[in-house]
């Protein structure tokens, strides 16, 4: 498995551009399954959770070409497959959201169920009830959910909690559905917007999508669209923290201030200058940052995707911070590796309280998820001394060349190919 090794202290100065989402683009890939025409992505980044979706794509029958390294032409006419295996939905939840386009094009499909993760069980309980709600017969076979139903009919669903997953899974299948649906405490996340952008020009009639209450007025057939993805907002918060955790001088192209609310709040609440130009932000942070308390809430609350590579910038504060973790029941894995740097964290229960130091010191460390493993890489481009992440495939999940465009900023970083 490859490393990522980071000599810290070097302040980032320069330009980084944030690539397209990837929680937006995996529901609209799998979008492509509810028309026989052609759908066409653009700003597609590239990375393994992309390529993992592709797959899954390729073995139903869809079929994709890249029309250049961002844009993705995809046709799922042929489709034969109505099965998402194990061996797909284990490594990448998101395969689970073939099940409503499948079920809503095709009247039936088999998607196995993703089992816990390491930041918590993740049950698929509100798709399946959603999905339930809208007349498909759901039953659970060998770890398979066999979902059934001639054609869905519009419901009014309230979910429990505004599930992000089962929002655009629910949203997928009533676009096609006979009759309206309505879905309350709908997910409001930007991602859950641009899927229904990308639904409506493909002739679904979807509205309220990004605030609590979504209405899907089904129709019988969509169609081919040509769609650009929204960018990173998870991404760019991450460089925008790069910036600030090394005093540097960071302009993120692409940093949509709209999708960041309450984390830029945050990051001026510790004292990070940010000034939002119309094509970015631009990240300056002159002394120490202050100590600030987080809770992870649903959108537009501060995102819990952010939440790891805020704790390495508040490691470095001056002062005491309280994090509170509400929405994944384990995901404070980077807590201890960030100790191993020399940070002060005393995780109790679904809070960490960090008693900012004055400097961290280079370690080995070990990555345990995605946006864990960037937090340590963040904590390293601070540190005294040289960082050793490994396990960093997690990384290449969901940042695309992270190593080239840190180095782009001065970083002294680089990636240690694995000998196999
Ligand atoms: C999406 C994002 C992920 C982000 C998360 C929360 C993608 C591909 N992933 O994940 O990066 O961290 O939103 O912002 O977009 N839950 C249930 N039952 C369900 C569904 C969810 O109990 O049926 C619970 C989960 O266990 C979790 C919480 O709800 O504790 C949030 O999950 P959800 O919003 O569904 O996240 P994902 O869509 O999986």
């Amino acid at each position: 498995m490859d490393k990522i090794v980071v000599r810290g202290g070097v302040p980032l100065r320069g330009e980084i551009a944030v690539s397209g989402s990837k929680n937006a683009a995996l529901p609209l890939l799998f979008a492509s399954l509810l028309t026989e025409d052609e759908c066409r992505l653009g700003q597609v980044p590239q990375l393994v959770d992309i390529r993992t979706a592709l797959r899954l794509l390729h073995d139903l029958g869809v079929e994709y070409d890249w029309l250049s390294n961002s844009e993705v032409a995809l046709n799922a006419r042929a489709v034969r497959q109505l099965q998402a295996p194990y061996e797909l939905v284990k490594t990448m939840r998101a395969s689970f959201l073939v099940l409503g386009p499948l079920l809503a094009r095709f009247g039936r499909a088999r998607v196995s169920t993703p089992g816990g993760c390491a930041i918590g069980a993740r049950p698929v309980n509100l798709h399946l009830e959603g999905l339930q709600q809208l007349g498909a017969s759901i039953r659970l076979q060998q770890g398979y959910v066999e979902a059934e139903a001639k054609r869905l009919r519009g419901a009014h669903i309230a979910l429990e909690f505004p599930s992000v997953g089962a929002t655009e899974n629910l949203m997928m299948a009533a676009t096609l559905a006979e009759g309206t649906t309505t879905i309350e405490n709908a997910a409001c996340e930007p991602e859950v917007a641009d899927l229904a952008t990308m639904l409506n020009a493909m002739g679904a009639r979807v509205s309220g999508a990004g605030s609590g209450t979504v209405t899907i007025e089904g129709v019988n057939a969509l169609q081919g669209v040509a769609h650009t993805v929204i960018p990173d907002r998870v991404e760019a918060g991450t460089f925008l923290i790069a910036g600030a955790i090394t005093a540097g001088d960071v302009f993120v192209r692409g940093a949509r201030a709209d999708h960041l609310g309450a984390f830029l709040h945050k990051l001026q609440e510790a004292g990070v200058q940010l000034e939002e130009h119309k094509d970015g932000i631009h990240v300056t942070c002159e002394k120490r940052p202050s100590s600030v308390d987080i809770v992870t809430q649903p959108y537009p609350g501060f995102p819990t995707d952010l939440q790891a590579q805020m704790m390495a910038l508040l490691s470095l504060s001056d002062g005491r911070s309280m994090i509170t973790e509400t929405i994944f029941e384990n995901r404070f894995l980077h807590a201890q590796e960030l100790v191993r740097l020399g940070a002060d964290i005393h995780v109790q229960g679904n809070s960490a309280v960090v008693s900012g130091v004055a400097f961290l010191s280079g370690a080995p460390v070990m990555a345990t998820d995605l946006r864990a493993s960037v937090s340590l890489i963040l904590a390293g481009l601070a540190a005294q001394g040289v960082t050793e992440v490994s396990r960093v495939y997690h990384l290449d999940r969901g940042y695309e060349h992270i190593e080239e465009k840190l180095s782009r900023l001065g970083a002294d970083i680089r990636r240690v190919k694995s000998e196999k």
